[in-house]
């Protein structure tokens, strides 16, 4: 009885952290829709296409800290936030997880 009710509190914990993790997804594919695309899907001014493992190739591997970073405020031809200065933090963080995902589907998803 003890043990039937931990496996059921351990599904739960691991069905809650999916759920969060594909909410995060589902919101970073509606904030690079929006706002990454653009240039993102056809490489406008250089820009590595998100589905092109090879563009993605001799970018930073520290991938969360600083490409992240690097969407939030800017890196060469990169504008900051997509260059929309009014997209929240958390919209152009699960953009960009979103993108490096697609980037790297090979990487374990967090
Ligand atoms: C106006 C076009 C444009 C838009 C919109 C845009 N990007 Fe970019 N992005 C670029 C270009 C160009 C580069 C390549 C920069 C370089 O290396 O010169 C780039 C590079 C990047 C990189 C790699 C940075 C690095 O350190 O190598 C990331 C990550 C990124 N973009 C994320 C995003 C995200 C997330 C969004 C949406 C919030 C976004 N971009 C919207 C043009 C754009």
């Amino acid at each position: 009885m003890k043990r039937q009710l931990v496996v059921v509190i351990g599904a739960q914990l691991v069905f809650c952290s999916l759920a969060v993790a594909s909410e995060r997804m589902e919101d970073g594919r509606k904030a690079y829709e929006a706002n990454c695309a653009t240039c993102h899907t056809s490489g406008t001014n250089g820009a590595p296409v998100t589905t092109s493992t090879e563009d993605w190739k001799n970018r930073s591997e520290l991938w969360d800290a600083v490409l992240v970073e690097h969407a939030k405020s800017g890196y060469l031809a990169m504008p900051a936030k997509g260059g929309e200065p009014d997209t929240s933090n958390y919209d152009v963080e699960v953009a960009a997880e979103y993108m490096l995902n697609l980037a790297h589907p090979d990487f374990p998803q967090d």
